[in-house]
């Protein structure tokens, strides 16, 4: 899996790991997941079958619209969208061939409703969703399944980076479940999706939020 160093990720791994997984995880230092040759080459060189791929590493640096760089629009297009594809397109034939996987994407609300600012992030979430579902028709027959995770406001770095403490409070008053969601919580709809208790669902976004998007 990818970015299981804080946040969501590390939360994925330890409850993984609290489900008796082996897991393989990466630090940014071991695996830079922007340069597509060091991506290939990792994947080429894992040595055990692969059963479960959590692509959840991802950025998501704020920018209004005219300021949006292509230096900036490449690198979160490389993190979150290429990095993805790329360990899908390593792994998953695996996983067909041996009649078992399931991959699972973190996306984000930000693939399906918009914030100001947040464009280049919607646009690769957007595309991993679309990632998702293709993959889901192309593989289900041999028991792949892939599905992304769609979350909502989660406490972590990026939440605190990407809105003051000010803003943060509004967002808890506006949120219907009063409270901005955990690692926890998200790394808990992971698991389920990761494992061979979904044995039917794939190709879905499934929001993750607290009611977020149904205002
Ligand atoms: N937090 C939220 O509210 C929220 C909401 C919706 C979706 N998401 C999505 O959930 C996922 C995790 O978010 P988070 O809040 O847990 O983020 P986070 O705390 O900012 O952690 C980001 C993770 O990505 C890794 N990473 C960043 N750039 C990398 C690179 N170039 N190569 C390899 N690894 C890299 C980081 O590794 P290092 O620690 O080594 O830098 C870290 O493990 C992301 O895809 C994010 O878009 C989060």
């Amino acid at each position: 899996m990818t970015g299981g160093s804080r946040g969501i990720g590390r939360a994925i791994v330890e409850r993984f790991e609290e489900l008796g997984a082996r897991v393989i995880a990466p630090s940014h230092a071991e695996l830079d997941l922007r340069d597509a040759a060091a991506v290939e080459a990792y994947a080429a060189a894992l040595e055990d079958p692969i059963d479960i791929l959590v692509n959840d590493a991802g950025a998501n640096p704020l920018a209004t619209f005219d300021q949006v760089s292509d230096a900036q629009l490449a690198e979160v297009l490389a993190l979150n969208l290429l990095a993805p594809f790329r360990l899908c397109r390593a792994l998953a034939p695996g996983m067909a061939q041996r009649g078992y996987g399931r991959i699972v994407n973190i996306s984000s609300i930000w693939s399906l409703v918009a914030k100001p600012g947040r464009a280049a992030y919607a646009v690769s979430k957007s595309g991993l969703n679309g990632l998702t579902r293709s993959l889901a028709v192309e593989f289900a027959a041999q028991n792949v399944l892939v599905n992304a995770i769609a979350p909502g406001f989660i406490a972590t770095e990026m939440t605190y980076r990407n809105n003051s403490p000010d803003e943060v409070a509004a967002l808890v008053r506006q949120l219907p479940a009063g409270r901005l969601g955990t690692p926890e919580e998200i790394a808990e709809v992971v698991a389920f999706f990761a494992s061979s208790r979904n044995a039917f669902t794939t190709g879905q976004v499934i929001v993750c939020d607290g009611g977020y998007t149904c205002l």
